[in-house]
């Protein structure tokens, strides 16, 4: 939630700032700012909606100079608005301020800034920031004033700051909220996250929590928050370059992720599997190798449409790994009292690998002894660098707010982990070369689903006007409904519901009438009887029905209204396949709505907020 920017060095900054932005865009987008030196003070300018509104505010503004800082806001304390927008500023407007987080004691601290004098303009918590500064700044330098202003902050924040008395110098500091610097020549950047760095320099530091940097156009110091010790840190090089963060030539990054699938699935598994087609390499695993065979329980944790794959984990580990899984909302399991010892992995899963309720319920299942593994997209994210073990799951960059490619990785890796922990278990040779010589053909079959785009399109006409939706599935396609549902209730508005197939009769079957679409996930796999009985139900109701099924399936097409085909798999490796037609769909319906489908209203691509 929210992104940030910062730059110092002997370039024009303004440019290198609302560039960055838009990259960051996808991390909320309701409000803007950008704040210069300008050689004397400090010139902001800010305003509500999205940058391409910010960078019409600061055409014609003198916002000449080399440093700056700029940040794309998703409101949590405030409605968006102008004055709610950052940078926020201490009552000289010496101190300019961009957060990112939630300030939790804030109104204590602002009660008692406003009964000193300070008087406040928004109504956010991170203004509270600046004017903390300011009050320390009286008598300390810059870098010290942000440091005992954080000593009084609860909660979670990534600060970047800057200060015209001590204009060489920015000061970034972080607290549960991302931060990466940016190393140049003779300039640094600082963002949330590296896609808004790596088309100057590849060369980044990540700030770890309780870190403070003094920034210099040449130089950097880090050092500890609370002892004020030093830190030396490792320079790291990105991965990945600019145009895989850019559109390539389609209408919006959620279509081209959803056309990368084949491609990302084959990095997924690239070196993992090994030639005989009976065994898995997960090379990150290797940390607690040692204590797989004594983990007897399993929790998956996890958000959103991370916690679908993890439903599908759940299936697949206690199908080919024979051990128990529960699956968890991440934000439900961090404030419940787990039963928790050290004969429990606990996998998180998570695509920007900064999703603040994950990472805490991370930290809690660490404090209480399980072991722990991390499946995530974002290379170097706090979550992949906080578990005990991880492997990620290589979708690259994904800046759509609708996940696609991380969840298709995400099941890929999936089955990969199930796959080895079944080999620590007795998983035959033949089951797993069964599932293996499968696994290898689904990018193609991906392919081949991705060739009705333009099927799939003409049957979103007929329902771009419906305004509520259900999807059903059954085993491993539940998880798929729910996904189906979240894809298009997300981007599209529409109100959708998953439910597993038999469910229905116990309640949604009242819905059920000619405006009510039921989409169906009826692929032939080992629940398929039950719920072509389902889909008759449905049907005896005068209900509409699309049908997800296997390819020559034709009597299906006999019993339902429309039907989407893909490439028969074997039932565990269903939910990658019969997710790629639910997403297109969901695509097709909201863009014939009109509607923003990579930046839907409401959302960020990270929640790095509770
Ligand atoms: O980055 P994470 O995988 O931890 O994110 C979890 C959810 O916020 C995310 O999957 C969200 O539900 C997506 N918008 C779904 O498309």
């Amino acid at each position: 939630m929210c992104g940030i920017i910062g730059y110092i060095g002997s370039k024009q900054a303004v440019p290198i700032l609302i560039d960055g932005l838009k990259r960051l865009e996808y991390r909320g987008y309701d409000s803007a700012g950008v704040v210069i030196y300008n050689g004397q003070n400090l010139n902001n300018v800010k305003t509500k909606g999205k940058i391409s509104q910010l960078v019409d505010c600061v055409q014609g503004k003198n916002l000449s100079g080399t440093v700056g800082l700029a940040h794309t806001r998703w409101a949590t304390h405030g409605a968006p608005s102008e004055i709610n927008a950052h940078p926020h500023f201490d009552c000289s407007g010496r101190i300019a301020v961009v957060h990112n987080g939630i300030i939790e004691n804030f109104s204590t601290l602002k009660k008692a800034l406003q009964s000193e004098g300070h008087k406040f303009k928004s109504e956010t918590d991170s203004e509270i920031l600046a004017h903390l500064i300011e009050k320390y700044n009286k008598d300390n330098d810059f870098e010290t004033s942000v440091r005992l202003a954080l000593g009084q902050v609860e909660g979670a924040y990534g600060i970047v700051a800057i200060c015209s008395d001590e204009p060489d110098k920015i000061i970034a500091a972080r607290k549960g909220s991302p931060l990466v610097i940016g190393v140049g020549t003779d300039e640094y950047l600082i963002a949330s996250d590296a896609s808004a760095i790596v088309s100057h320099t590849k060369d980044v530091i990540y700030l770890d929590d309780n870190e403070i940097a003094t920034i210099r156009s040449n130089s950097h110091q880090i050092t500890n928050l609370l002892n004020s010790n030093g830190i030396l840190k490792k320079v790291e090089k990105v991965d990945w370059d600019l145009d895989q963060i850019e559109k390539g030539g389609f209408d919006t990054f959620m279509l081209k992720e959803i056309f990368e699938q084949p491609e990302s699935i084959i990095n997924a598994l690239r070196g993992r599997i090994m030639s005989d087609l009976t065994r898995v390499k997960l090379g990150g695993i290797e940390p607690i190798e040692d204590k797989l065979s004594d983990i007897n329980r399993i929790i998956i944790i996890s958000c959103g449409t991370s916690w679908h794959a993890g439903l599908v984990g759940e299936f697949l580990i206690e199908e080919l790994a024979k051990i128990p899984v529960e699956v968890e909302y991440a934000s439900e399991f961090r404030y419940r009292k787990p039963i928790i010892d050290k004969h429990c992995l606990v996998i998180v899963i998570s695509q920007s690998g900064e999703t603040a309720d994950t990472l805490a319920a991370l930290q809690l299942a660490k404090q209480k002894g399980a072991t722990t593994f991390g499946i995530c997209n974002v290379v170097g994210s706090t979550i992949a660098r906080e578990v005990d073990a991880g492997t990620y799951v290589h979708a690259g960059p994904e800046i759509g707010v609708a996940s696609t490619k991380a969840f298709t990785t995400q099941l890929s890796v999936l089955v990969l982990l199930a796959l080895y922990l079944g080999k620590l278990k007795n998983l035959s040779n033949q089951k797993a070369k069964d599932v293996i010589s499968e696994l290898v053909k689904v990018p193609k079959q991906v392919k081949q689903i991705l060739n009705y785009n333009e099927q799939i399109k003409a049957l979103a006409k007929q329902f771009s006007q419906t305004n509520n939706f259900l999807y059903l599935g059954r085993g491993y396609n539940f998880p798929v409904a729910l996904e189906g549902a979240l894809k298009l209730k997300e981007i599209s508005y529409i109100h959708a519901e998953g439910y597993p197939a038999a469910e229905m009769k116990h309640g949604p079957i009242a819905l059920i009438d000619k405006d009510m679409p039921v989409v169906f996930i009826a692929t032939k796999d080992g629940t398929y009887e039950k719920v072509v009985s389902n889909i008759l139900e449905v049907k005896a109701r005068d209900g509409v029905v699309i049908a997800i099924a296997t390819q020559g399936d034709s009597e299906i097409k006999d019993i339902v209204d429309h039907v989407i085909y893909v490439p028969k798999t074997i039932d565990c490796l269903t939910p990658i396949l019969n997710v790629v037609p639910l997403q297109l769909l969901a695509y097709h319906i909201a863009t014939l709505k009109g509607r923003d489908v990579d930046k839907p209203r409401n959302l960020a691509k990270s929640v790095t907020v509770e």
